[in-house]
């Protein structure tokens, strides 16, 4: 599952899509977490995609992670904002891939 600590675990190794990203990033194959209130580990995400389809206000939106081991496709928070903290995302992906902070 995602370190729920991953903010002081982890660097900030820069930003994509406009969210953070924690490494360590050694693409292809580790990839960090994206994201901050709303994080996905990118090395546990298998692109099951439930996520991106309930969530009520679409913080989520698809990319390419070519030649990453575990999916070639992952979750970006791109509209991590938005989140009103349902906890939806958290509950329903089946490898517990994502943090939301409500705190
Ligand atoms: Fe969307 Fe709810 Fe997850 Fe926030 S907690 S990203 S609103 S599903
Ligand atoms: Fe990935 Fe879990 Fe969503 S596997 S696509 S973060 S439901």
């Amino acid at each position: 599952a995602i370190d729920s600590n991953f903010d002081q675990n982890r660097e900030r190794a820069g930003d994509e899509n406009g969210v953070a990203v924690w490494g360590p990033v050694e693409p292809p194959e580790k990839l960090g977490i994206h994201g901050t209130h709303v994080a996905v580990d990118y090395d546990i995400c298998l692109a099951d995609g439930a996520c991106l389809e309930n969530c009520p206000v679409d913080v989520f939106t698809w990319v390419d992670t070519p030649d990453h081991p575990v999916s070639e496709q992952k979750v970006e928070p791109t509209n991590e904002d938005q989140c009103i903290d349902c906890m939806l995302c958290v509950d329903i992906c089946p490898v517990d891939a994502i943090d939301v902070d409500a705190s």
